[in-house]
């Protein structure tokens, strides 16, 4: 967020309130029953969560507890059992959803197609009984790398069946991340396709798989889903085609019951320290937080046509694509490849098209839209949305004013979402037919949550002022723990104040308490709403032979929210060049993947440190923003490090 942003945001003052119609016809449409509901959250959550948990999910056996808590672990509806692909699917049967789409799919190529429920359920039997035939059993873990394509869903909701613990990986990922990732929680089994589509080009993805593979010992077989068409190399005995599989897979399967605790699936997020963390979901309380908001925040209806952009290799994708809006039982819409393949007005084809009513994207998504031109727009009518939604990284004003009158016709409620992998589903959010919003405020807490703001010395802060926002009620699709991790579960999200969850995140409460975040104040950056560890970053930049030491901090940037700006030094043989600064730079996309290609490269003959040897990331990103060094440099161990970096670029 750039400080113009930050100065524009907390200069905002307009109001948008939900308009009659709306709030008429929505799902939760009274403030009264807000504040009702909200308390009763606050005050009663055994009672509040209980009565949730039996309304929005079917069990195969009741709980008998609804929360046992013992700091910071969580046990929500102990001594339940129930099973998520079953929510999402079979209980749909039998009624009038049955044949409705469950999945509208569109490649980025133009083909369409729809699966119904019954259809979608057909397909996830065969899958679990494919899986089961390849020795697949509760508990165990796979791998699903995949393009957006409703096989990926497929894949997701089969071990859901199972109790086996997906982990999806984002299809952007390189093959050192693939390796990471398998390697840390041993998947015996991979899920991937040929390759999908992006920008009428064909990301590779079984090659990615094969070549992390030869370092993933756990890896017994890798199904291949038939979707480009590219050449690939299937190894005997290990690798499987997809079609041929499911041509000979029985379509009746039985969903295991599992108990609410059993772990649903893994997803590897970047941190402020080391390796991606393994974010650990459960049954029972994930799928409630994500059905309950789709059912409160997106209004489901039994008509709409739900579009979350976001890839499934995201906790958005996990939450918003697949398990709560299938769960709610609603249309979902599902998109490909790139928002400007074959022209910038893709996405709005794509509304028009297929009538999609609620629409669900990122603020970089909407900045590119600003940039590309509002001609695009003009072209297509977006008369069938209704309510629009945007999460991943804070909104600044401009996008939520362009997205409201240029998208939303000024028509829909605008819900600006907060939260994050490790909290499951929405945190922070106006309810559409309820709350006024603020441009660039993600306005108020869900039911359940109790943020607050905190200062350095965990003491709260005054409403209006910034600080370190913090979580204090435990509520049910919060992140059990890390995978095989505990210790630094307790240490990076209930140590900063001891008891309380930190979400990383700076924020402040406004005078009619609504909540504005201001973005990452860890050591991760929020890239194009990617979540990326500078330490990550650094380290697969010491892992060049070439380099000595590095620094990675990010820099406001317009599009992007922040860019990736690297600072370098070199090993004493080495010689700066700008073919080594593009070498640098690849190496990282090679090591994490292209969203976490630097955006610039900057070689430093040595870095800020303190006198104890912690190099100043402030300084850097001050440097880095291109303004002046501001603040206390009275640790620096050396002056001229600054001047010298501030004359190079
Ligand atoms: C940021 C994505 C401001 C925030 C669901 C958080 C937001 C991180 C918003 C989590 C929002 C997400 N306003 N900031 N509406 N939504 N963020 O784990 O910094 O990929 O900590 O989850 O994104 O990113 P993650």
């Amino acid at each position: 967020m750039t400080d113009q942003t930050i100065t524009s945001v907390s200069r905002e003052s307009r109001v948008f309130k939900p308009s009659a119609e709306f709030k008429a016809q929505a799902n939760l449409g009274s403030e009264a029953a807000y504040k009702r509901l909200y308390a009763e959250s606050v005050n009663s959550p055994a009672r509040f969560w209980g009565r949730q948990a039996k309304d929005f999910l079917t069990w195969r056996k009741p709980f008998s507890q609804t929360l046992q808590w013992k700091t910071p672990h969580a046990k929500w509806f102990t001594g339940g059992m129930l099973n998520a692909a079953e929510n999402c699917l079979d209980r749909h049967l039998g009624t009038a959803r049955e044949n409705k789409a469950a999945i509208i799919f569109e490649g980025e190529p133009g083909d369409i197609r729809t699966l119904t429920y019954k259809q979608l359920h057909r397909e996830v039997c065969k899958f679990a009984n494919v899986l089961e035939s390849l020795g697949l059993r509760k508990g165990e873990r796979a791998a699903i790398y995949m393009p957006m394509v409703p096989e990926a869903a497929v894949a997701m909701l089969a071990c859901a069946r199972l109790g086996v613990v997906h982990t999806v990986i984002f299809g952007g990922f390189s093959s050192e991340a693939i390796k990471d990732r398998i390697n840390d929680c041993n998947a015996k089994l991979v899920i991937t396709a040929d390759g999908g589509w992006r920008r009428g080009k064909i990301v590779e993805l079984k090659e990615s798989v094969d070549r992390a593979l030869s370092s993933s010992p756990s890896v017994e077989h890798v199904v291949v889903l038939k979707r480009t068409g590219n050449t690939v190399a299937m190894q005997e005995g290990r690798d499987l085609w997809w079609h041929e599989l499911m041509a000979a897979a029985p379509a009746v399967h039985k969903a295991k019951p599992l108990p609410s605790e059993h772990p649903l699936f893994i997803l590897y997020t970047s941190g402020s320290t080391g390796k991606p963390k393994g974010v650990l979901h459960t049954t029972a309380g994930y799928l409630l937080g994500a059905t309950m908001t789709t059912h409160y925040v997106f209004d489901v209806k039994e008509t709409d046509i739900y579009w979350c952009t976001a890839d499934i290799g995201w906790i958005t994708g996990h939450s918003y694509v697949v398990y709560g809006p299938l769960s709610a039982g609603a249309t979902v819409l599902m998109y490909e490849g790139a928002p400007n393949q074959p022209a910038p007005d893709r996405f709005w084809e794509i509304i028009d098209r297929h009538g999609v009513t609620i629409f669900y994207t990122a603020p970089t998504a909407i900045r590119s839209f600003m940039r590309w031109g509002d001609e695009y727009l003009a072209k297509h009518s977006l008369a069938s949305l209704r309510l629009l939604g945007s999460v991943g990284e804070p909104i600044n004003p401009e996008a939520w004013m362009w997205y409201h009158k240029m998208v939303g016709k000024k028509r829909c409620p605008i819900v600006d979402t907060w939260w994050q992998t490790e909290t499951g589903a929405i945190m922070v959010t106006p309810l559409p037919g309820v709350t006024p919003t603020k441009p660039g405020s993600c306005a108020r807490p869900f039911f359940g949550v109790v943020p607050k703001i905190l200062d350095e010395n965990g003491k709260e802060v005054r409403r209006g002022e910034g600080g370190k926002l913090f979580l204090t009620q435990p509520w049910p699709s919060m992140l059990r723990t890390l995978w095989g991790d505990d210790s630094r579960f307790k240490k990076q999200y209930w140590s900063e104040v001891p008891g309380l969850y930190f979400a990383g995140d700076g924020a402040r409460f406004d005078k009619d308490g609504y909540l504005w975040v201001v973005g990452r104040i860890d050591d991760v950056l929020n890239v194009s709403g990617h979540r990326i560890g500078t330490a990550e970053v650094e380290s697969a930049l010491v892992s060049h032979p070439a380099v000595a030491e590095a620094a990675a901090v990010g820099r406001p940037d317009e599009l992007k929210g922040q860019a990736l700006v690297c600072f370098v030094t070199l090993k004493g043989n080495q010689t700066a060049s700008d073919e080594l600064k593009d070498q640098l730079r690849a190496h990282v996309a090679k090591e994490i993947g292209a969203i976490a290609r630097p955006d610039a490269l900057r070689f430093a003959a040595a870095l800020p440190k303190t006198r104890s040897g912690k190099i100043m990331r402030r300084i850097l990103k001050e440097i880095a923003a291109g303004g002046d060094v501001k603040g206390d440099i009275t640790t620096l161990e050396d002056f001229n490090v600054v001047a010298s970096l501030q004359s190079e670029e």
